[in-house]
Order: C-alpha cells, then structure tokens, then sequence
C-alpha cells in the first residue's frame, strides 16, 4: 500500500470478524514501530501491553466497559505512560553517554551537551515533592525568564502527564498505521475503567492508561458509517 492508502484504510472498526485471526509477527513488527514514534527527549516514558492471557483478557474486555471493539477484537493493546520511570531512563541514557564519550572524549561539545540535558535538564523538568513546590519553582522560574525570552515552561505534574500522553499517542498511531498496512483495522479507546485497566496489568500509581487498542480483520458493519471530517477550511489554517 502507498502512504496514503494506508491512511486511507485505518478507520475505526468495531467488529471484528472472529475467523480471521492476526499472525502474530503482524502484531510484533507493529509494537516495534511504535516504540520508534517520536517521543518527547526520548525519554520513552511508554509500555505497550500485549494482553494474550484468556483470562486477562476477559478482565479487560470487562474493564472497557465491554464495548464490541473490546469484545470481538483478536488482539488487545494497551498503550501505557510511564512517567514514573523517568530516572531508569535517564541512567539508560547517561550510559550510552559515556559509553560515546569512552569513543570520542568526555570533553567533546556533543557529550557535555547531552550529559547536562539528561543529568541535569531532565531531572529538572521531571522530578517532583509531594507538595507541588517543585512544580510552582518551575512555573514562576520560567515565568520570570519568560519575560525576557522564549523559554520552555517546565511545570507540574499535569505538563509532565501531557508531555507523555503526546508520545504515547504518536506511538497508537505507528501501531495503527502498522496494522493498517497489513490490512487490519483497529479501534483506539479511551472509554474504559483506567482503575481496573491498571490493576489487570500490575501498573503502579503513576502509570496511565493512554489507549487501548482493539484490532483484527475488521467487518463491513463494524464501520459506523462513512468517515466524516470537517472542511479543511475550518481546521487547517494557513497564516
Ligand atoms: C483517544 C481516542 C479515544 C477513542 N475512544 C473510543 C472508544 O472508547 N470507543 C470507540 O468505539 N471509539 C473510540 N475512538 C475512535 C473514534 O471514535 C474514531 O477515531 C473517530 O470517530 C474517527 O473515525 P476513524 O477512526 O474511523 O477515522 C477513539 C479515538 C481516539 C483517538
């Protein structure tokens, strides 16, 4: 398929036809392409569960409130922020830092840069308390430097939650279009019990529920009607 029919085919189904299963090197080769969606830092603040466990998935159909993209797909994916795993992931990359920096010298412009954004930068922009007074610190910090010059403002925990929902959804999209390009269709859904998601997959506190992600050989009425989209001219908006 071309870019564009791919683009073209992805539509959400709602029922999958249950004779058709989805090999599973399809569904491998497009969680792989989700983990190589643009990520904020890339830092990866992400998991994407594949629930093939019967019983799991029993829970988990019931978790998103059974709707028919849930209780007929062939295969279940839940797309996860992990925004908790900040500090892992900055070790991981502080090592690949210095493993660079042992090739070509600790001193070298490109190693002290990334060392300070991982070490320093991201540690800044992800850290909390429990109070929110690192957050304040960062909103009136950049608030003051803001007044002088462009700076990102680094906030709280609701900037950092988005920061990782933006990633993570750029990721749904790599896995849809993924299956899409084999000819499966798939449904994002956000109507489900996150509590209940959280415990069937043994995610802490701070995981969320991005998405999950219904999939299989989608059928004609599993289509709700044409695909409808405003005019261009009320959403793309040329300055
Ligand atoms: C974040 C998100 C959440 C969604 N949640 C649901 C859902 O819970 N149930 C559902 O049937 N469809 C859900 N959808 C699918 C949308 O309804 C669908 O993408 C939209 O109507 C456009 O249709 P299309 O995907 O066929 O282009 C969701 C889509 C997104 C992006």
């Amino acid at each position: 398929m071309t870019f564009d029919q791919i683009i073209q085919f992805r539509r959400s189904n709602r029922k999958f036809d249950p004779n058709q299963p989805i090999p599973a090197d399809v569904v491998e080769k497009a969680l792989e392409h989700a983990t190589l969606a643009p990520n904020s830092s890339n830092m990866q603040l992400w998991e994407f569960h594949w629930v093939r466990d019967e019983e799991k998935k029993k829970k988990l159909i019931h978790a998103c409130l059974n709707q028919s993209a849930a209780k007929t797909a062939q295969e279940l994916v839940v797309i996860v922020t992990r925004r908790d795993k900040w500090r892992q992931r900055v070790q991981w990359h502080k090592n690949l830092i210095l493993k660079d920096a042992e090739r070509i010298g600790r001193d070298a412009k490109s190693i002290r840069m990334r060392l300070v954004y991982y070490t320093k930068l991201m540690p800044f922009s992800y850290m909390n308390d429990g109070l929110g007074i690192l957050g304040l610190y960062r909103r009136l910090l950049s608030f003051c430097i803001g007044l002088f010059r462009p700076i990102y403002r680094a906030e709280g925990h609701t900037q950092q939650r988005i920061t990782v929902h933006k990633s993570a959804a750029l990721a749904a999209e790599n896995f849809m279009l993924s299956m899409a390009s084999e000819e499966f269709h798939t449904c994002p859904m956000e109507g489900f019990d996150a509590n209940r998601v959280k415990k069937i997959l043994g995610l802490p506190l701070r995981a969320e529920i991005n998405m999950v992600i219904g999939c299989g050989k989608g059928e004609e009425h599993g289509f709700w009607g044409p695909r409808r989209r405003l005019p261009a001219e009320e959403v793309i908006i040329k300055h």
